[in-house]
């Protein structure tokens, strides 16, 4: 990679992260953990304790503060990975994780995780892919056999037409749909194409 690319790249990259970071330092994302967006984790918490009992490992990219993981119990999973772009917002996730937790600053777009995972979590995440299909598909090489990638996606303008783009690489196994009195949000369960579902 040339020298002004791999700066460009950096830059951008920082740009990015310190607008995360601002806005979680002025609390703007403090409404994720408003009742009228408990739907949306009921409804990925009742998927991953039906889909994987037990102890699945599980990554989540794009996780923020690691509400999701709050929403779990210890016993709900063997290994938590989350990544984010923020800084803050991984802070605040790692003081509230455990000892199966491992929270990291790093770039959905760049992220190499390390071994496989049973469940592969985008929560409201995967719109900030520059490539989403790409990056879906990318992440899916780290799926087990048997693995699946929970995709939720907030109703809004381009939402079809981003789940369309999806729909060309995976497979979908399930999905339900939340309203609350602030939106409208899809989660699908997705496997990669040809994959078989566990009977
Ligand atoms: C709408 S929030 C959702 C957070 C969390 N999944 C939840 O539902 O509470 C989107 C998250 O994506 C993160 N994000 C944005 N761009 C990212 C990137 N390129 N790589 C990793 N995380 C990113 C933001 O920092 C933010 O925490």
């Amino acid at each position: 990679m040339g020298q002004l690319t791999s700066f460009i790249k950096r830059k951008i990259f920082r740009i990015n992260r310190e607008r995360w970071n601002y806005q979680y330092d002025k609390g703007l994302w403090e409404g994720l953990k408003g009742l009228n967006e408990l739907a949306r984790f009921s409804v990925i918490v009742g998927y991953i304790k039906y889909l994987k009992p037990g102890q699945p490992e599980m990554l989540e990219i794009g996780c923020g503060e690691g509400l999701l993981q709050q929403r779990l119990q210890i016993q709900n999973y063997g290994r938590f990975v989350g990544i984010d772009i923020s800084d803050s917002a991984i802070q605040t996730a790692q003081a509230q994780g455990d000892e199966k937790c491992t929270y990291e600053v790093d770039d959905m777009d760049k992220y190499q995780p390390e071994g496989t995972f049973d469940l592969i979590i985008f929560n409201e995440s995967i719109y900030y892919s520059r490539h989403p299909l790409e990056t879906l598909q990318r992440y899916a090489t780290h799926l087990k056999a048997n693995g699946l990638l929970v995709v939720t996606i907030n109703d809004h303008k381009h939402s079809d037409e981003l789940w369309q783009t999806i729909r060309d690489g995976f497979d979908l196994l399930d999905e339900a749909t939340t309203v609350t009195s602030k939106s409208t949000c899809v989660c699908k369960i997705l496997l990669p194409k040809g994959a078989k579902a566990e009977s």
